[in-house]
């Protein structure tokens, strides 16, 4: 469809009504006028390419019509725009009034515009400008008969943005083209917008940009060699975000919500919350690598950082709360531990010293040992504490007593395991801390349980704020950004 219009455009610049009409007119003709070839013959030989002999500076009165936009690329700060540019003056020496033309104006030659003195506008600011040649260059020159010649070039322009980030992706931004004389200064040449000095040819529609609007003014710029006068056009394109909502906010809502997960997992679930914790920053790193791989780097906060570092932070808190859990729960059980040992040293050593002056009076040891290593005895100790031991201890030597006169004399090896198996109810309540105990330092007063069951509270509220206060701050800068935009305008 563009290529239609661009085609149908083409026709209308190479094939101007005037031409047309002129064809039927020529005829009606009288014979003693002269062709159009004649008239510009005359004209060229009788004129010397200098600035017009006139009293005030020559007015040039400038338009722009857009046609197209390309992208605008935040890497290299600029932005594609295809114009047809038109430019219009007065040249009293090339009027061909006082020749006998039956034509009002004469459509001349794109070759013959090097012959002519033109204004010499140009975009100071552009990155690369050409004139569009499909096949031909795309020059339109047009002389009328009071001198007056316009001049209009279809021209591709590559022309910076002013690209400020802090909004990202919430920003608008601004691309400005910006037209000077090159060779003359104000005295001599006068820019003018006119009248609808920028028209669009349709909406403007980027991939991830809408044009919102332009705007267009002219400032007298003072240069070391006099005043230059400057014509500047002002287009602002507002980031289309929808993108980003879904590629970028939508996901580290996910993930930050996954990370809330190992606060319902019981704190002694480490590995399982560790891998929540480190997957979830991972993907959020990721994440935005990825969304920050596709824009320059600059050194100012943007609204993406804020909300990523704020995403990462949270998460980030997730495992410290699990490195404090972690803690206090470890640091309690083993306090836990040491009592329980203190207490078991003191019972064990009881014990020992009941066994010992048993066996010593029996010269055996030998069946207790046995005993110890009887299955429900053993559990039955374990579950019940060491005076269940102590209890079954009395009966077990008992027992040996009646056994050990069959038995052989006490081997150091039993004595061995006699205070190895001691040891095994310890170890085995290591793992089952379920009874609680009071808990001296080591923050007694944290129950790793009711950190969590805070942290399943107090990290979403305070996620909440964060987003309350995020989303407050950007959109209601970029909405005012927005209105400002549109109804200055
Ligand atoms: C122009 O001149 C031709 C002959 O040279 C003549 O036939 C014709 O009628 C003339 N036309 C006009 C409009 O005078
Ligand atoms: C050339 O221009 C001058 C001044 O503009 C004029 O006086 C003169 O008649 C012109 N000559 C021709 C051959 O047109
Ligand atoms: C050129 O002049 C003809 C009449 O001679 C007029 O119809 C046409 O609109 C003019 N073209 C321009 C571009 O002004
Ligand atoms: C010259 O003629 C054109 C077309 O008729 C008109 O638009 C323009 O204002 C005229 N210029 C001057 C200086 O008279
Ligand atoms: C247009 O540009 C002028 C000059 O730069 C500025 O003062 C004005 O606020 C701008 N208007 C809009 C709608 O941006």
């Amino acid at each position: 469809m563009r290529k239609l219009q661009n085609l149908f455009l083409l026709f209308l610049i190479f094939a101007h009504p005037s031409q047309i009409l002129a064809k039927g007119k020529r005829r009606k003709c009288s014979n003693d006028s002269l062709s159009e070839g004649a008239i510009m013959a005359k004209l060229m030989n009788n004129y010397t390419k200098m600035l017009p002999d006139a009293e005030d500076s020559v007015m040039v009165n400038v338009e722009i019509h857009v046609q197209d936009m390309g992208s605008l690329n935040e890497i290299s700060s600029d932005f594609e725009i295809d114009i047809l540019f038109t430019q219009l003056w007065h040249d009293p020496a090339l009027s061909f009034a006082a020749y006998p033309a039956c034509k009002r104006n004469i459509t001349m030659e794109p070759r013959l515009l090097p012959q002519i003195w033109s204004p010499n506008t140009c975009m100071i600011n552009s990155k690369k400008t050409h004139v569009h040649a499909s096949p031909s260059e795309n020059v339109m020159v047009i002389l009328y008969e009071n001198g007056t010649v316009w001049v209009n070039h279809r021209l591709a322009v590559k022309a910076p943005c002013n690209l400020d980030l802090r909004q990202f992706p919430f920003d608008v931004q601004t691309c400005i083209l910006i037209f000077e004389s090159y060779s003359h200064n104000s005295e001599e040449v006068e820019l003018h917008w006119m009248e609808e000095a920028v028209t669009l040819m349709n909406q403007i529609q980027l991939p991830d940009f809408d044009m919102v609007g332009f705007n267009t003014s002219k400032a007298n710029l003072l240069y070391p060699n006099g005043f230059w006068d400057q014509l500047t056009v002002t287009f602002t394109f507002k980031r289309r975000y929808g993108f980003y909502i879904i590629q970028a906010y939508v996901p580290t809502y996910l993930t930050i919500i996954v990370s809330w997960v190992s606060f319902c997992m019981e704190p002694k679930a480490l590995p399982a919350r560790t891998t929540v914790g480190i997957s979830s920053l991972l993907a959020l790193t990721f994440q935005f690598g990825n969304i920050l791989k596709n824009l320059p780097r600059v050194s100012y906060v943007k609204a993406m950082d804020v909300w990523m570092l704020g995403c990462i932070s949270f998460v980030f808190a997730t495992m410290i709360e699990l490195a404090f859990v972690c803690y206090i729960s470890r640091c309690q059980n083993s306090v836990r531990n040491a009592e329980r040992r203190r207490e078991r040293m003191r019972n064990s050593q009881v014990w020992a010293n009941g066994s010992c002056r048993t066996t010593r009076t029996n010269g055996y040891a030998n069946g207790s040992v046995i005993s110890h290593y009887n299955p429900i005895n053993n559990g039955n100790g374990n579950l019940n504490g060491n005076g269940q031991l102590r209890n079954e201890t009395p009966v077990v030597t008992h027992r040996n007593n009646s056994f050990s006169r069959h038995n052989g004399p006490p081997s150091p090896l039993n004595l061995q395991m006699t205070t190895f198996d001691s040891e095994i109810p310890l170890t085995f309540d290591q793992l089952r801390p379920e009874t609680p105990e009071p808990r001296s330092g080591c923050m007694a007063r944290f129950h790793p349980e009711a950190i969590d069951k805070f942290s399943i509270v107090a990290f979403p509220l305070a996620f909440t704020i964060f987003n309350l206060i995020y989303w407050n701050y950007y959109l209601s800068q970029t909405f005012d950004q927005t209105f400002e935009q549109v109804f200055k305008k």
